[in-house]
């Protein structure tokens, strides 16, 4: 794997639609080897008022997604999935779609976002501590292959203008 630096993704993030059912399955299945999302799941959350699919697409081309799930009244948003397309990794993609899904719970009043990571996933683990997200949990044989997930979190400020006031003190 190449260390050099990429250029920076151009992509640009909408909502998800039927329209990208393919891609999506073709990202999920290329992503993740066991608990994967089936075309029924994503067509649900597709249409679903408690989850929010983004999907960055870039030169026409469905490069990733990231899945949010904010249960009614719930304080506490779930990002249930994020993958990119590996030829089109390590240019900052899931970190805006990561970005985006926050942005998307801040605005549904969320107090914080939540996310399981596959005990082996330590890459994953990584990029989630960078992030600002906090180990604080485990569940225990969670995954179809009976391994753990590690619970992690991330305080979410309730809006930009109040983080930004709070600072100008
Ligand atoms: C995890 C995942 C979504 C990250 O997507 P991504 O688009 O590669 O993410 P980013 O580019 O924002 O960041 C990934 C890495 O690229 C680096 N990066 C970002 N932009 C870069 C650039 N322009 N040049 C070089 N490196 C860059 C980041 O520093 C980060 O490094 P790290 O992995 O050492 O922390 C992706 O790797 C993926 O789909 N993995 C498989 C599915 C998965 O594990 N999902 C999480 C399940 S919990």
């Amino acid at each position: 794997v190449s260390r050099s630096p990429r250029r920076p993704s151009a992509a640009t993030l909408r909502r998800g639609r039927t329209a990208d059912l393919d891609a999506l399955l073709a990202i999920e299945n290329a992503a993740f080897t066991g608990d994967r999302l089936s075309r029924r799941s994503f067509r649900r959350f597709l249409v679903s008022p408690h989850a929010a699919l983004i999907v960055a697409e870039e030169a026409g081309e469905v490069a990733g997604y990231a899945l949010v799930i904010l249960p009614a009244r719930a304080r506490v948003a779930r990002i249930y999935s994020i993958a990119v397309a590996s030829h089109l990794g390590r240019r900052g993609i899931g970190s805006r779609l990561l970005a985006a899904a926050e942005d998307t719970a801040r605005r549904r009043r969320g107090r914080a976002m939540r996310i399981e990571v596959h005990e082996d996933n330590i890459r994953a683990m990584r990029w989630y501590e960078k992030a600002g997200y906090r180990l604080f949990g485990r569940r225990r044989d969670y995954y179809d292959d009976h391994a753990d997930a590690l619970r992690f979190e991330k305080p979410l400020a309730k809006t930009r203008i109040g983080v930004q006031a709070a600072v100008k003190k």
